[in-house]
Formats: C-alpha cells, sequence, structure tokens
C-alpha cells in the first residue's frame, strides 16, 4: 500500500511522527502543501501531484478552523482535479463540535453545517474524540466515512506513570464519559464536578465532597482546553477546599487567549495534552502517533478496496 501524507502548514512535524510510526507497514512519502498568502489575505494552495499509485492523505489538525478549512478543502479539490481518485482527512482535532444544537433563536448548528462541508469533500475522515454530547455519533451529522480514535489509553497511561494514587476528577457532566473511561483504565476513583457556565470565561464549579479521597492526588480530566475557564474553576475550588495541587490531562489543548496563564495561577502544576494540536511550551506532549498509525492503515486498506 502506497500512501501519499499532504500536511497542511502546522502540521509537518506530526505527519514526520506519523510518517515513522507507519515506517516498515506501508510506503509513506511526505507529499508537499504550499500555501502562499496574498496581501490581501486570500490564499493560493499548490500541492505536490498525486500518485496514480498512491492514496492521498491530508493531514490538518482543525484547531483555528476559520483560517485552516478555506485551503483544506481547496487542496483537497485540487488533488481531486489532479487526479486523486480518492482522498481522506486525518484531522487529530476536529473543529465545531461543541455547537450542536440551536440555544437560542438563529444560531448555526455549526456542528452539522460543518460535517456536511468537509463531508462534501473528502471521502473519510479519521480524527480523535470529537466532542459528541447531544450528537451521539459523527455517522449522525457527517455523510463520509467517520473513524473515531480514542486518546483514553494513552492519557490513562501518563497517569499511571506520572501520578501516584490519583483521583480523576471531571469538570462537568460532558466530561464524565471522557473521565470514567480513563478513570477505569487507571484504576482510580472518579467524580465530575457541578459546572455552570454564564459566559466564555465565566464558569462556575460545585465539586462533591472529596473528603473519601482525601490521600489520592487529583487529576482534573477534560477533552478541550480552549479558554481554560472550566479547569480554572474545578482548580479554584480544590484550592479552597485544600486539596493539594490538581494537574490537568486533556485531549485537545487549543490554549485561547491567557488559557495558559489563569491554569497556572489557579494552581494547576503539571498539564499535559494528547498531541492532536500545534505544541504549547510548558505543556506535556501525549504521543498519539502509534494509535493514528494503525487506524489509518485500517481505513487506506478499506478505502484501497474502493478504488
Ligand atoms: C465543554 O463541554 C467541553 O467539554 C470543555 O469543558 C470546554 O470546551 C472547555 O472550554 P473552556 O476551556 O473554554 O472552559
Amino acid at each position: 500500500m502506497n500512501l501519499q501524507l499532504y500536511a497542511m502548514p502546522g502540521n509537518e512535524e506530526r505527519a514526520q511522527a506519523l510518517a515513522r510510526a507507519l515506517h516498515g507497514r506501508c510506503e509513506v512519502e511526505l507529499a508537499g502543501c504550499v500555501l502562499h498568502r496574498f496581501p490581501d489575505g486570500e490564499t493560493l494552495v499548490r500541492v505536490q501531484a498525486p500518485r496514480r499509485d498512491a492514496q492521498a492523505v491530508l493531514l490538518c489538525s482543525l484547531d483555528d478552523a476559520d483560517s485552516r478549512t478555506v485551503p483544506l478543502l481547496m487542496a483537497a479539490d485540487t488533488l481531486r482535479e489532479l487526479g486523486a481518485a480518492r482522498v481522506g482527512l486525518v484531522a487529530p482535532y476536529l473543529a465545531y463540535m461543541r455547537q450542536d444544537r440551536r440555544f437560542a433563536p438563529g444560531q448555526a448548528v455549526s456542528a452539522r453545517l460543518y460535517a456536511q462541508l468537509l463531508s462534501a469533500h473528502f471521502d473519510w475522515l479519521l480524527t480523535v474524540d470529537p466532542h459528541l454530547h447531544r450528537i451521539r455519533n459523527l455517522a449522525d451529522v457527517y455523510s463520509t466515512r467517520c473513524v473515531v480514535l480514542h486518546a483514553a489509553p494513552r492519557l490513562a497511561d501518563w497517569i499511571r506513570t506520572h501520578v501516584e494514587r490519583p483521583l480523576i476528577i471531571g469538570p462537568d457532566g460532558e466530561s464524565a464519559q471522557w473521565a470514567a473511561d480513563v478513570a477505569e483504565r487507571a484504576a482510580a476513583p472518579v467524580v465530575v464536578v457541578d459546572k455552570r457556565r454564564d459566559g466564555d470565561r465565566d464558569v462556575h464549579a460545585t465539586i462533591p465532597d472529596l473528603q473519601p479521597y482525601r490521600d489520592r492526588q487529583p487529576v482534573l480530566l477534560d477533552d478541550i482546553i480552549s479558554t481554560g475557564r472550566t479547569l480554572v474553576a474545578s482548580l479554584e475550588h480544590l484550592r479552597a477546599a485544600g486539596q493539594p495541587a490538581a494537574a490537568c490531562v486533556v485531549v485537545h489543548g487549543l490554549f485561547a487567549g491567557d488559557a495558559l496563564t489563569a491554569l497556572r495561577a489557579a494552581g494547576a502544576t503539571r498539564i499535559a495534552c494528547a498531541d492532536t494540536t500545534e505544541a504549547v511550551a510548558g505543556v506535556e506532549r501525549i504521543a498519539l502517533d502509534s494509535d493514528l498509525a494503525d487506524a489509518l492503515l485500517a481505513l487506506a486498506a478499506e478505502d484501497g478496496g474502493r478504488r
């Protein structure tokens, strides 16, 4: 099996790591995709010509989705125009999943609209732990073939290695699914915080009684850090309750604005994120390359049969 892996800008290191993880299992060529930004803000996309004997795979994590999506779709369509029979997308972070219903009149249901957009341009999508809450399954909104990789085993490995006697704390009801899974794998107890969000950066947390776990190290476990305020609310509550400083372990570290500073100020000791987004200084990385490589190989084998 031959793959041409096109890294969109910002994904080059991830592409190299993925190619290393695939080494010896299939032929991988790191193919070029170059963007030129014109002074007026438009983008010219240029891709290396696709080979007839290889499958075209674009690699693009979709943090900062608004600036990444237009060039990504143009790259996919250009590959097809130049002869690629099928084009797949590896998007370790999948954007827009949290706006999964119309919370107020007139709002876009972004998760569904974004799903329609990507589905129209890609033959398949491989991603990591999308924020599935009211949408139960990606296939409910994506019409293209989707494969979801779960980071829980790697997050649990990290916790087992770095934290003695952990107590896993999910910082809101939506995190319960990830927190419970990781806690089971790390053989740790789990509690879930009651969160109220009154604005982008206005979050309040009520933590259950932690007395039964006073000999344990708190680990906040969530799927996404965006502004960081969800974790900050829990960290502040823990500190006020005289609990030991907590580690934060998260799948997708977006770190919008002053998120990292706010987390440190609220007492986060170690912060570790899966490597689904670009590296941030001071944040530990949990590698998913080998899991992504396994999933990509399975998808490419299945897709090869369709060409
Ligand atoms: C929300 O439901 C998610 O699970 C995260 O808790 C949330 O997106 C984190 O956002 P922020 O870091 O802005 O509080």
